[in-house]
């Protein structure tokens, strides 16, 4: 296998983008992605997107996008693992450059959420038809269930699922690129509006207009481009049971235990040296279980160390210093190639005023649904 670089990186503001349609998003931060790596051309593209045809009503996207990018005729495909697609496609791109078939890719994702469809049916299209969305059960209800029995078997509090929003919150007002760039406050959480119990308003994240884009390349092509040397050390991808009633401990997610214990052997490194983390908090209690997964903390005391500030900028340990899926939004196709350009942004030292001081090694984990799929990937900083 080839060493495999990200060059170049690019998305769109996220939120609610009244104005622009799910190809002009796409387009735009693929554009800004190729200009930042400078490359004058690309081989194939890998588009990440959970639902097309159910939020916009376009299918065959792969092809409508390169068309409108200006690529008709180069191999395009559309990857899908619910939330997971994002940072899938950009595994896909990687798989390409490392087994020598391409040397440029253009790997990204894309969500057009707000244009007026059943978003509540169609997130819930992702998880077991039969057996959970078919008796009324949606995502935060299944988060709602995780949450449940982390309380139950931990004694993980209100409070400190409260605190994970607070953080995030407080990142993504540092995040030109959030939707929601505001403070809020452990009683703003507590006393947001419920939505499935013991889950608030402000526990969850938010439905969301968005693109991201990244070009991967050969180490010929990066170590010529003049770029800024953003080396991906390992991507590794999991799955479980779809459906919450078949896993063994509810209190768990073992697709990111599964994908993390690879990416780190591949990456030949430990948790504790890793500078700084993006995680999928599609929901706080997300947050708490996948830090315990990814072994940040130990398991059961992610609550605790979260209200300690452990995981807050300036802590010991970053997480989401993007502003996370609660602040920075959740365009679901989007947010995994969203989160890998957080880790680029940090490990080449752009990340203004959320720069984590001399990061040299960052982790971005992303996952489908309740957990059925998960992607990681680990990157470097080469200096
Ligand atoms: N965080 C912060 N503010 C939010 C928010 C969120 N997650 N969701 C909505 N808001 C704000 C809106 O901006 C709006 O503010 P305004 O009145 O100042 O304009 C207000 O809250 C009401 O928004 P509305 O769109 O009516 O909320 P809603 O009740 O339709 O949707 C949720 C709220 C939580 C149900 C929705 O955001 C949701 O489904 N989130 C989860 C998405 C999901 O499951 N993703 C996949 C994960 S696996």
């Amino acid at each position: 296998m080839r060493d495999v670089y990200i060059i170049g990186v690019g998305m769109t503001k996220f939120g609610e983008l009244w104005d622009k349609s799910l190809r002009d998003l796409f387009v735009e931060a693929s554009l800004q992605a190729i200009e930042n790596a400078d490359v004058d051309h690309i081989q194939s593209m890998y588009v990440g997107a959970m639902s097309a045809g159910l939020f916009v009503g376009q299918e065959h996207i792969a092809s409508l996008l390169s068309d409108y990018l200006g690529n008709e005729g180069i191999p395009a495909t559309h990857v899908e693992s619910a939330c997971a697609s994002g940072g899938i496609a950009v595994r896909q791109g990687y798989i390409e450059v490392a087994s020598g078939i391409s040397d440029i890719v253009l790997a990204g994702g894309v969500e057009k959420m707000n244009d007026g469809a059943d978003v509540t049916f169609a997130l819930a299209t992702a998880s077991d038809q039969e057996y959970e969305a078919f008796h009324g059960v949606t995502f935060p209800g299944l988060y709602a269930m995780i949450a449940r029995a982390h309380m139950e078997k931990y004694g993980t509090t209100r409070e400190q699922l409260a605190e994970v929003a607070v953080k995030n919150h407080e990142h993504g007002l540092k995040n030109p690129n959030a939707q929601f760039q505001m403070a809020i406050s452990r009683d703003t959480v507590m006393k947001s509006t419920m939505v499935a119990d013991p889950l608030r308003l402000l526990d969850c994240s938010p439905v969301t207009d968005g693109a991201a884009a990244v070009i991967i390349c050969s180490e010929d092509v990066a170590k010529k481009s003049g770029r800024p040397l953003v080396k991906l050390r390992a991507s590794s991808q999991a799955t479980d049971y779809l459906a919450l009633h078949s896993r063994k401990d509810l209190a768990s997610l073992p697709s990111v235990a599964r994908a993390a214990k690879k990416a780190y052997k591949d990456a030949d490194t430990k948790p504790e040296d890793i500078d700084v983390f993006e995680v999928h908090d599609c929901f706080t209690i997300a947050e708490l279980v996948v830090i315990e997964e990814l072994g940040i903390v130990e398991r059961g005391k992610s609550g605790a160390a979260v209200e300690a500030g452990i995981t807050r900028l300036g802590g010991k340990i970053p997480v989401n210093t993007s502003g996370g899926l609660k602040s920075k939004g959740h365009p679901v196709g989007a947010t995994g190639t969203a989160q890998i350009i957080e880790i680029v942004e940090q490990l080449r030292g752009d990340a203004g005023d959320r720069q984590v001081t001399d990061a040299r090694l960052g982790l971005a984990q992303n996952m489908g649904g309740s957990g059925g799929s998960c992607v990681i990937h680990i990157l470097e900083g080469i200096s």
